[in-house]
């Protein structure tokens, strides 16, 4: 059976997070689609002939989680063919029979707006950019910088930019713990789950 958990959001808002806890959860696969990104980058050359040949290896090569691996994902994301390869690998791995849960920019926007769980999860500019300082270290201003051209890169490109889907649940992690973030992650996939154990009463909203 597909079951399909989209999260969406900016960099360093927690969605990662989110997603490994709901995958572990839930026994979910989990494809964390910035990789994705990243590794054609990180590949050099044409980045639309990257993408079409894009292999496991590529998914492992070292520094993928650094912060130029990212300023430089965002770049190579905006071009309309680097996505396109990158589709129908993204949309079968949503499908697979036993669930699956994604994070990314454009899962419940464009990659599988069919999702049973929509989330986006965000947060300030100034906590996510202390977040990723934490993480990474660095100089604060210049990763705030950073943070705030990659949002910008990521929501004014034409194709696939990021935006909250339709029906999405937002979760603001400004002020949240990450266990507040996944369990209120988690309320909305057994909301979606009415046979689980546990299932929860549908939203007094929903109805
Ligand atoms: O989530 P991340 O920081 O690893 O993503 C790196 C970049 O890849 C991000 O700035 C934009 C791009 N990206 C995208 O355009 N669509 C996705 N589904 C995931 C990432």
């Amino acid at each position: 059976m597909a079951f399909t958990v989209a999260i969406d959001g900016p960099a360093a808002a927690g969605k990662g997070t989110v997603a490994r806890a709901l995958a572990v959860r839930f026994g979910l696969r989990h494809l964390d689609t910035g990789l994705l990104y990243r590794a054609v980058a990180a590949k050099g050359g044409d980045p639309v002939a990257a993408a079409r040949g894009l292999s496991e290896a590529d998914l492992e090569r070292p520094g993928l989680r650094s912060n130029a691996a990212g300023q430089a994902a965002s770049k190579v994301a905006a071009i309309p063919e680097v996505r396109a390869a990158l589709t129908e690998f993204q949309r079968r791995f949503a499908r697979q029979d036993g669930g699956a849960v994604l994070d990314g920019r454009d899962i419940g926007t464009v990659i599988c707006p069919e999702a049973e769980v929509k989330l986006f999860v965000t947060a300030s500019p100034q906590v996510r950019a202390e977040r990723r300082w934490r993480e990474l270290g660095g100089d604060l201003a210049e990763v705030l910088a950073d943070v705030e051209a990659r949002d910008r890169r990521d929501s004014e490109r034409a194709v696939s930019p990021l935006r909250a889907a339709e029906g999405a649940l937002v979760l603001d992690t400004s002020e949240m713990t990450i266990d507040e973030a996944v369990a209120r992650a988690s309320e909305a996939v057994l909301r979606a789950l009415p046979s689980a154990p546990g299932a929860l009463p549908p939203d007094p909203q929903d109805i």
